[in-house]
C-alpha cells in the first residue's frame, strides 16, 4: 500500500497555459488513474525557479529558462500513485519534443526544447524537494477516491 503513496511534482509551464493546454494535460493524469493531491495556481518569481532548477545552475541555458519559467502564471501539481515519479517521466516524454514519441504530452503538443510545456520530477528525491518548495504541507491532501479499489488490486 505504501508503494501506491508515491509522489511526484507535475507543473504546466507557462506556455501550456497561454495555450490553453491545462485541462489536457490534468486529463491525462486522472484518465490514466493517478490521485490528484495538490493544485494552485500562481505566478512565480525568478528566486523561487532558481530554487526549482538549482541543479542545472550552472548549463548555459539556465538564465533563458528561469526568464521563460518566470514569464506567467503556471499550475503546479502534485500527484500520488504506484511508480508516479517514473510513470509521469514517461507520459512527459523526452525534454526535447523533437525527441519525445507521439503519445508522450511533449510529443503530441510541443516543439522545442525552450517551450515544452510541462515539468515533471525526475525522482522521488527531487518530488519531495520540489513538493516542500512549491506547497506547504497542509496544501498537500491526503483522500481517498471512491475508484480506488477499480484503479488497484
Ligand atoms: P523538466 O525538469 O522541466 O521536467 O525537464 P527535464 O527534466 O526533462 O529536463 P532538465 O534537464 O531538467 O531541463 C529542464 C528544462 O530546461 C530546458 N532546457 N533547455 N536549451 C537546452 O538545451 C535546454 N535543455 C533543457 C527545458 O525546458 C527543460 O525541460
Ligand atoms: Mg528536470
Amino acid at each position: 500500500m505504501a508503494e501506491q503513496r508515491e509522489r511526484t511534482f507535475i507543473m504546466v509551464k507557462p506556455d501550456g497555459v497561454q495555450r490553453g493546454l491545462v485541462g489536457e494535460i490534468i486529463q491525462r493524469f486522472e484518465k490514466k488513474g493517478f490521485k490528484l493531491v495538490a493544485l494552485k495556481f500562481t505566478w512565480p518569481s525568478e528566486e523561487l525557479l532558481q530554487n526549482h532548477y538549482s541543479d542545472l545552475a550552472s548549463r548555459p541555458f539556465f538564465p533563458g529558462l528561469v526568464k521563460y519559467m518566470s514569464s506567467g502564471p503556471v499550475v503546479p501539481m502534485v500527484w500520488e500513485g504506484l511508480n508516479v515519479v517514473k510513470t509521469g517521466r514517461q507520459m512527459l516524454g523526452a525534454t526535447n519534443p523533437a525527441d519525445s514519441l507521439p503519445g508522450t504530452i511533449r510529443g503530441d503538443l510541443c516543439i522545442q526544447v525552450g517551450r515544452n510545456i510541462i515539468h515533471g520530477s525526475d525522482s522521488v528525491e527531487s518530488a519531495n524537494k520540489e513538493i516542500g518548495l512549491w506547497f506547504t504541507e497542509k496544501e498537500v491532501v491526503g483522500w481517498t477516491p471512491a475508484a480506488e479499489n477499480w484503479v488497484y488490486e
